[in-house]
């Protein structure tokens, strides 16, 4: 009897850990961070499956598959009000009327991956049904459609425990078999940098962007952040991102209104930060100067740089900032930001200059190494390291650089 309940504690015992580690989220995935388009910046929850075809079509004939982008992901307003008789999700049938699984194939059939959207909540944010307590069924119905992508957001939580409930639906979503993506979107309250690492590839880290500058837009009871204030804020928190689990300061809202220097100037900061690119405008209207900055190779390049070191903030002096993010092969991007309303020069001579940065093991002397320089923007070699940098930068533009060793 004795043996009997030793083999049935030790059975117990390996049980646990067997859940334990089965209950890892997909390793492998979002290496570098992902790149892909969402519905919610310009349409909200006015989504249908013709609407959503079209951006489909658009996404691979404006060269953004080919430049990388890959997940096509649906937001808040995708479902019926109601779960079915069995408390399954049902897509809205008005919306999709041909059902979610063939709107997938249709996303997999242009060589996309898909994404959807719910929420750790009762209800989501524009009111749909929620996951709470459904976690293992919503995590298998998505598997079956061939959902690739699953973003999580954090409304109508009341005392849900965030830590808790993205556990649950990131081991939701590993036994349901199907890699996806898990991106958490609990807006940064809880830190997910600090426990998040091994439950999902991306945690958001404020509040939602908005397509402005420098101003952040008030909803009422809870603001929309600028892309200057969510640039802000990140660069405390920069030690926690690396492949495979990055801070995420939320969607582009390039195309979506700021001025060509704005947009420059927000991507150039989006791919400093290793920031997942998940575009948020109208792929079908997109102007040759939106799409220029979207697919732009070299500096989305920068973005997904295999080290996955998020960039920092080197100096700030009176609105003009210099960000640096360590590239492989000991290369480097440099990028210039004018945050202020007025032309500035930029007057920068590199050899009286040493780069410092503990968490990319970086050490550099300026004066005692030399790196040629290309400019991302103009896409020309601009001399070297020798030399200093001189240059005129318009008022809330960016000017972005990439170092590599002589
Ligand atoms: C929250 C998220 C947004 C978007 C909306 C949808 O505000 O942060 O990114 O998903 O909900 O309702």
């Amino acid at each position: 009897m004795k043996y009997l309940k030793i083999a049935f504690i030790a059975l117990l015992i390996s049980t646990a850990s067997y859940t334990h580690s089965f209950a890892q989220k997909f390793e492998e995935l979002g290496q570098t961070p992902p790149m892909g388009w969402n519905s919610w910046n310009t349409f909200q929850t006015k989504i249908d499956e013709p609407l959503l075809k079209e951006m489909v079509d658009a996404y691979i004939a404006s060269g953004m598959r080919d430049a990388g982008y890959t997940y096509f992901v649906l937001d808040d307003g995708w479902m019926a009000m109601d779960r079915d008789n069995n408390g399954n999700l049902v897509a809205d049938p008005k919306k999709f009327p041909n059902g979610m699984k063939e709107f997938a194939d249709y996303v997999h059939s242009k060589g996309l991956k898909f994404g959807i959207y719910n929420c750790a909540g009762t209800k989501t944010c524009a009111g749909y049904p929620g996951t709470h307590g459904y976690e293992y069924q919503d995590a298998r119905l998505y598997a079956s459609w061939g959902v690739d992508y699953l973003k999580f957001d954090w409304c109508n939580t009341d005392s849900i425990n965030a830590r808790d409930a993205y556990t649950t639906m990131s081991k939701a979503i590993r036994a349901a078999g199907r890699p996806m993506i898990f991106s958490l979107c609990e807006w940064g309250n809880h830190q997910p940098w600090l426990w998040a690492k091994n439950v999902g590839q991306l945690w958001r880290t404020t509040s939602d962007i908005h397509a402005g500058f420098d101003k952040d837009l008030s909803n009422g009871s809870w603001s929309s952040y600028s892309v200057m204030h969510i640039l802000d804020l990140q660069n405390p928190i920069r030690q926690y991102a690396g492949p495979g689990h990055w801070n995420d300061p939320d969607m582009l809202e390039v195309g979506n209104g700021m001025t060509y220097s704005e947009d420059k100037a927000h991507f150039s900061l989006w791919c400093m930060l290793a920031a997942p690119l998940i575009a948020g405008n109208d792929l079908r209207k997109m102007s040759e100067q939106t799409k220029a900055i979207l697919t732009n190779k070299e500096v989305i390049a920068v973005d997904q740089d295999s080290l996955g070191v998020q960039g920092f903030k080197y100096y700030s002096f009176d609105g003009l900032e210099i960000y640096v993010k360590p590239l492989k092969d000991n290369s480097l991007a440099i990028c210039f930001l004018n945050r202020s309303s007025r032309q500035q020069n930029i007057y920068f001579d590199w050899k009286e200059h040493t780069l410092v940065d503990a968490i990319a093991k970086l050490d550099i002397d300026f004066g005692k190494t030399n790196y040629s320089l290309r400019d991302l923007w103009t896409k020309k070699n601009i001399g070297t390291t020798q030399h200093a940098f001189k240059q005129i930068i318009g008022a809330h533009d960016a000017v972005m650089l990439k170092l590599s060793k002589q």
